[in-house]
């Protein structure tokens, strides 16, 4: 019944339990089940910006669940744009819901709100700051797809590229990450866009090694996984600034087979650019047995689910119904 507002508030055993509740979603998510221990149950859906798969697989995962959705979209729709507070627009979205889930463009936004709502609330990304559901997706995949061929989280390499200072996905992983042991971690960013102190001394205080580097070629040929990121145009001052990063780091599958290992899994949270001059993966990797950008988000509903069967406590009454044959 407690907000997921950081992954700091998580250990090992949390994320564990998360993780075989979400196995078990899976033929509810594939619907080949249906239960309804959600029902009469209402989540208050709120981006205040853009966003397709965190948005879309909240809702779908309470529906799922038996449960109805209540969306806002857009700050434009919302009367914060009149200066109401983020603690009032709590204190009143949060008496017709349940449980609430929130994505708003400034750090510790939803932590604000979270201090004026009487229900949980589960933070979809605040700012530059956290997007904490996606980290535990991409914890998730990560260990699946390591297991599949063998390999183990503790031991692993990751390289993380491209904008790593506005990327709320690679601070919560990374520090996800120091749950483990034994992680080595390859930064490859423009210097103006490196990874955050804070977050470099959390890697170095769990006792991972990290290389620092600018240079995407010659430094992925130890990565189990590698993990590209768009460069979040939206948060710099300016187009002209942002412009000066557009497509510094690209992978396709020539650069792939020439500098990574035969069995590097590709990941990256999504939205790729795919604008000309932008796009940091290029679509000639589409069918890539190794890579994992829509199992990632097929992962993200099944996360998704186990976080609200938790929040609301019904994880243990998953009942079942045979999905009928005419759907
Ligand atoms: N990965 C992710 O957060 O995607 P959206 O911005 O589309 O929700």
């Amino acid at each position: 019944g407690s907000h997921i507002l950081s992954v700091n508030q998580l250990d090992l055993e949390a994320v564990e339990k998360v993780f075989s509740v979400a196995t078990r979603m899976t033929p509810y998510a594939l619907r080949q089940k249906r239960t309804t221990v959600l029902d009469g149950a209402v989540l208050g859906n709120l981006f205040f910006e853009p966003s397709t798969r965190t948005r879309v697989s909240f809702a779908s995962a309470f529906n799922l669940l038996g449960g109805r959705v209540n969306e806002t979209v857009g700050m434009a729709s919302s009367s914060l744009s009149k200066g109401e507070s983020l603690y009032d627009t709590a204190r009143v979205l949060s008496s017709y819901s349940d449980v609430i889930a929130m994505r708003h463009p400034d750090s510790f936004s939803v932590s604000e709100f979270a201090k004026g709502s009487r229900v949980p609330v589960i933070n979809g990304g605040d700012g530059a700051n956290e997007h904490p559901t996606q980290a535990l997706l991409d914890l998730f995949t990560i260990q699946k797809e390591l297991a599949a061929g063998g390999r183990d989280i503790s031991g692993m390499n990751i390289a993380m590229v491209g904008d790593l200072k506005f990327g709320r996905t690679v601070h919560s992983l990374s520090r996800l990450l120091c749950m483990y042991k034994d992680v080595s971690f390859t930064l490859v960013s423009p210097k103006e866009l490196a990874m955050p102190d804070s977050v470099i001394s959390d890697i170095e205080n769990a006792g991972h090694k990290i290389t620092i580097t600018d240079q995407l070629e010659g430094n992925l040929d130890r990565a189990d996984i590698l993990y590209l990121t768009r460069i979040q145009e939206e948060r710099f001052p300016s187009q002209e600034e942002a412009n000066k990063y557009r497509g510094k780091f690209r992978l396709n599958q020539s650069i792939y087979t020439q500098h990574c290992k035969s069995n590097t899994v590709i990941m990256h949270p999504l939205p790729r650019d795919s604008r000309e001059q932008a796009n940091e993966l290029d679509n000639d990797l589409n069918d890539h047995p190794n890579l994992a950008i829509f199992r990632q988000a097929d992962n993200g509903l099944l996360i998704r689910m186990a976080l609200f069967a938790l929040t609301l406590g019904v994880d243990a009454q998953l009942e079942q119904y045979e999905r009928p044959v005419n759907w």
